[in-house]
């Protein structure tokens, strides 16, 4: 399973990359905004500072919501390196994008997946990861998990490329059981990532490891 770090926070980034267990980032507009990012340059620039911290896989979202809008974006966002994926919302002229680059073997990200026809329609069209956001479904009362699980199972059942890419994580169990069912990749705050170190077991164990070897050591 990847993992990748849900945010647009440089320190956040480094630290992941750091614990080694990092595969990619995503981002969103609202993430950008958070880090107070704004105006073309800028923001290109962020998405390169973030590039130059990873190994692959920076997800960058067009902010265009018709075709030609969003290859022109795309186009330039995937210009900046070679591992920006460009991140494209599921509307009409989404799909249309998402065939294009893909035509064009320029990755793709489809965002803003709430059901399992959106997600065959991503994978038909070639993206490269399809995002459904288990966090957002949980929040208005529907199970989130079970939409990954539908479209693990659609996936298998046609060997589809695209890769499963679980997003809107809020805590450790959500990554757990994207793991239990499959999912390629979750997207993951800091918190959540960092949460799965925690064991009171281990740190009530370790204290008696130190604290015997002490005793005979000094
Ligand atoms: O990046 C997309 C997704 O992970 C957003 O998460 O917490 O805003 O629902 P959230």
């Amino acid at each position: 399973m990847k993992f990748f770090i849900d945010t647009a926070n440089l320190a956040e980034i480094k630290e992941a990359y750091d614990l080694g267990v990092l595969d990619g980032v995503t981002t969103n507009p609202s993430l950008m905004a958070k880090e107070g990012i704004s105006g073309k340059d800028r923001i290109l620039g962020h998405y390169k500072a973030i590039c130059d911290i990873v190994d692959d896989c920076v997800s960058a979202e067009v902010i265009a919501t018709d075709l030609k809008g969003m290859i022109a974006e795309g186009e330039e966002l995937a210009d900046i390196d070679d591992k920006i994926v460009v991140k494209i919302p599921m509307i009409e002229d989404g799909v249309k994008a998402i065939k294009y680059f893909s035509q064009k073997g320029i990755r793709t990200n489809c965002t803003l997946v709430f059901s399992a026809g959106q997600a065959l329609l991503a994978a038909k069209a070639g993206a490269s990861y399809v995002s459904p956001f288990i966090g957002r479904l949980d929040d208005v009362s529907t199970d989130g998990i079970q939409l990954i699980e539908q479209i693990v199972h659609i996936y298998n059942n046609y060997g589809y490329a695209t890769e499963v890419l679980a997003a809107s994580i809020r805590h450790p169990m959500h990554i757990i059981q994207c793991a239990e069912i499959g999912a390629d990749v979750a997207t993951c705050p800091l918190s959540a990532i960092k949460a799965l170190l925690k064991h009171p077991l281990t740190d009530s164990g370790l204290e008696k490891f130190l604290s015997d070897y002490k005793k005979v050591n000094g």
